[in-house]
Formats: C-alpha cells, structure tokens, sequence
C-alpha cells in the first residue's frame, strides 16, 4: 500500500452531539435484526471446528481482520489462545495460504452485526477482542455505521474480554470510550501510541504517512 493516505477528513469536530441519546436508544432496545443464513453457517462451522480443536482453550476474537495479518501475529503471540479473525470481505481473507496459518488460527467470513451476537447466544467469552482500524465513516450523518453507534455495540461489549480498538481518527476513539462507560460504567480512556512494530497494514500505512495513532482498551466484565 502507499504510505500516502490521509486521516478522515470531517465536518464533525468533537463527539457526536446525538451520540448519547443514540446509546440510551440502544441499551434500551435490544437490537433484533434476524440472522442471515450464511452468517449462521459460518458461525457453526467455525465453532464447531474450536469445539474440536480447542474446546477450552481462551479465546481471542480479531474482529475487522482484514487480510489476517494481525490474527496471525496474535496467534504466534499467545499460542496457548485460540484466534478467530473475522472480516466480511473473502478477498482479504483470502491473501495468506490457509496451509501457512498457525494450528490455533481460524479465519472466518462473516458479518459481525450477526456473528458477534452468535456468539453472544452460543454463551462464548472472550479472553481477549482486537478492533483495528474499523471504517471510521467520518461524516456527520454517519454516526450510526461507526461500531459504537450501531445498535449491535451493547451485544459485542457484552462478549467481555480485554477489549482494544485502535484508529488514526481521535473522535472514533473518544466517541468509542464514551459509548463503553455509558454502556458498561468501566472508565476508559483513548491515548495516543506509537506503532514500532505494526500489527495490520492499514497501521502500516498510516503510520508511514505520518499519521498519529490512537487506541482505547479496557477490561470488560
Ligand atoms: C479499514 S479495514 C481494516 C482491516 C485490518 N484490521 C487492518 O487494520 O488492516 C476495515 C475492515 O473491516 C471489515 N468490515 C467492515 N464491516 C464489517 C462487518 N460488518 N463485518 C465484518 N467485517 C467488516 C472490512 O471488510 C475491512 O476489511
């Protein structure tokens, strides 16, 4: 990738005026959108395939995987984990020679808005969930496709875990910890980090474009 990208651009200058309003919507509407029938068959397939290979093993969710790269190093980092990398797009997860991936790594093709709440009705905890570099959706009118504006937020939070999403838009990590303490009434606060060894190509490519880098991780209940 070119390391000339720019840092989402917004009319949005702090956090989102609605965005309070929008989480009380959703902490008090659980969110009931009915299952697409492929994101079921992926879910039981691969929790089948943990239930073979690693029934009891904590489990590490990198969800927005992207490519897998960053599923990959976290699979080599904690070998005594079981990895699961979720992305919709088959092309990314289709990069790596599924021959070459660590035994305690599964890539998944699926749509979190279902598989998060599969797995949240399949009564699975996570010991550790990565969101890196999630589409900002920058404009104002898009506060509702950012992770902590969807209505599916509240099930995905409610997996637990150490939880850590990182991006190179300060207002998606500032809006990203509200929505966490008001959810869960766990403090948490973004900082920013420098990225030595990058862990996805979309850090990479920020960081070779200068960009700063933010993250947010707190320990869920
Ligand atoms: C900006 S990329 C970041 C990829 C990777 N984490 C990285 O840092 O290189 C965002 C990724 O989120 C995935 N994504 C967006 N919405 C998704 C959804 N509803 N379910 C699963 N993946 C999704 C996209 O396919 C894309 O690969």
């Amino acid at each position: 990738m070119r390391a000339n990208s720019r840092v989402p651009a917004s009319a949005q200058q702090g956090i989102h005026e609605q965005l309070g309003r929008l989480l009380e919507r959703h902490r008090q509407a659980p969110f009931r959108k009915p299952y697409a029938d492929y994101n079921r068959a992926a879910f039981e397939a691969s929790f089948a395939r943990r239930e073979r290979e690693a029934a009891n093993v904590p489990l590490i969710l990198d969800s927005c995987c992207g490519i897998g790269e960053s599923s990959i190093a976290l699979a080599r980092t904690f070998p005594d984990h079981y990895v699961i990398g979720v992305d919709q797009s088959e092309v990314r997860l289709g990069r790596f020679d599924a021959a070459t991936l660590p035994p305690n790594l599964d890539l998944v093709r699926a749509d979190l808005v279902d598989y998060w709440r599969l797995l949240l009705d399949a009564g699975v905890r996570l010991s550790r969930h990565y969101l890196l570099y999630p589409n900002p959706w920058p404009k104002i009118g898009h506060l509702s496709r950012r992770w902590h504006g969807h209505p599916v937020f509240p099930a995905m939070l409610g997996l637990g875990g150490r939880l850590e999403c990182r991006s190179n838009w300060r207002i998606y990590i500032d809006e990203f910890c509200l929505a966490v303490t008001t959810l869960t009434g766990r403090p948490v606060t973004g900082e920013e980090f420098d990225a030595a060894q990058p862990l996805t190509p979309f850090e990479r490519k920020y960081r070779d474009s200068g960009h700063r880098l933010y993250r947010a991780v707190v320990d869920l209940p």
